[in-house]
């Protein structure tokens, strides 16, 4: 413990492990990836797909092939599911892992049947279809036709049907359910040409949340993501039954007299408004501290609240806490809850005007990751 430095995201696994048994709660017997890209949101991928293949996940999805090398090295072995289309010269590595791929072209899955081929493996893709979010995937239109190509292929199992929603989250469902009726119809156009999807999937923490309204977009597997680290990924959908996972902590540096008036930071954009003192905290935006938190960002110290005080610099900010008794490796909560207390990515966000996936990811890797088990400790 001693050497780690006083910066560090404390991460508790028994928030991810609640939010994934709310997430079958919410959907019942119908199979959860967990979408760990981004190294979990800023968690940390391998600890966090473990809790989540514990409490009951069991597929994984990532953006890039490092990120499942990570989790493979480490000796996970679930089925994960790349997220984006590897380039032609990732396709072996992809094969090597055994990672499921989305595909949307022919091309695409013609190299990589001939590469399983050469191989001798078995390429394993869910056909990824665009239904309205206008980002990856084949135009819906032309899905059928598609998923004929792909399943006559050889060396290629066709385990999924996957697309995506962008405002699953947002009050008005209509443009989602429409989006579910398009994967309907794929789905018995498919049927009556002879063909079968072991895994539909398509829903979202948005439309998790929202279940009881979208109740069609159960399928056979969802993948939530930010709710799995405890937030709604926007205030207009059901809050759930959600537990923050991160806390981002820092201990007071030094303590320092300031005269009313002193200017504090870069920019002199903060002067005391009183004789007092101040705390410098050894965080600053190369940990994911975002400098628009400069005069805004809140800090918990000793169960009071403070703001920042003038500029966030690379690796230190400042607080005025007047007169109070605050002291030198004093714990500083920068983004998490206390009693009576909750600044958490969610609060900050909304401060910032960004959504808390953005806040967690900021988390740079200078932070340590500390693990706890909050419910194993109650
Ligand atoms: C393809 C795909 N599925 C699922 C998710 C998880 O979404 P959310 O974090 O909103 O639950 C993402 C994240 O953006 C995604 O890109």
């Amino acid at each position: 413990m001693h050497e780690e430095r006083v910066t560090r995201a404390i991460v508790d696994l028994g928030a991810i492990r609640h939010n994934v048994r709310f997430v079958a709660k919410q959907v019942g017997d119908t199979r959860i990836l967990a979408a760990v890209k981004a190294d979990a949101y800023g968690h940390g991928a391998v600890q966090v797909s473990r809790a989540a293949l514990e409490a009951g996940a069991s597929y994984l999805g990532v953006a890039t092939v490092d990120e499942a090398a990570e989790l493979r090295q480490a000796g996970i072995d679930a089925p994960i599911l790349l997220f984006t289309r590897p380039f032609p010269h990732e396709r072996e590595r992809v094969l090597g892992l055994k990672l499921a791929v989305m595909v949307f072209d022919l091309e695409d899955a013609k190299a990589l049947s001939a590469l399983a081929r050469a191989l001798g493996t078995c390429a394993t893709v869910h056909l990824k279809v665009d239904t309205g979010m206008g980002r990856l995937g084949c135009p819906f239109q032309q899905a059928p036709d598609l998923a004929d190509r792909l399943f006559a292929l050889p060396q290629v199992r066709v385990e999924g049907l996957a697309t995506h929603f962008p405002v699953s989250d947002e009050a008005d469902k209509r443009f989602t359910l429409r989006q579910i009726d398009r994967m309907e119809e794929i789905i018995a156009a498919c049927r009556d040409r002879g063909h079968h999807f072991e895994l539909v999937h398509a829903a979202n923490s948005g439309a998790i949340l929202d279940m009881h309204r979208l109740g069609r977009a159960r399928f056979d597997m969802v993948r939530p993501g930010i709710m799995l680290y405890g937030y709604p990924p926007s205030d207009q959908t059901e809050p759930g039954d959600l537990e923050p996972a991160m806390t981002l902590v820092t201990r007071v540096i030094q303590t320092r007299p300031v005269m009313a008036g002193t200017p504090v930071s870069y920019g002199l954009t903060y002067r005391a408004a009183r004789d007092g003192r101040l705390a410098v905290l050894p965080v600053g935006y190369a940990d994911g501290y975002n400098r628009l938190l400069s005069n805004r960002g809140k800090v918990w110290i000793n169960g009071r609240v403070y703001t920042i005080s003038g500029r966030v610099c690379m690796d230190m900010c400042m607080v005025d806490v007047g007169t109070d008794p605050v002291a030198p490796g004093d714990e500083a909560v920068l983004m998490g809850i206390r009693p009576g207390y909750r600044y958490t990515a969610a609060e900050m966000a909304r401060d910032l005007g960004t959504i808390p996936y953005e806040v967690t990811c900021w988390v740079s890797r200078r932070v340590h990751r500390f693990y706890i088990d909050q419910t194993a400790l109650t």
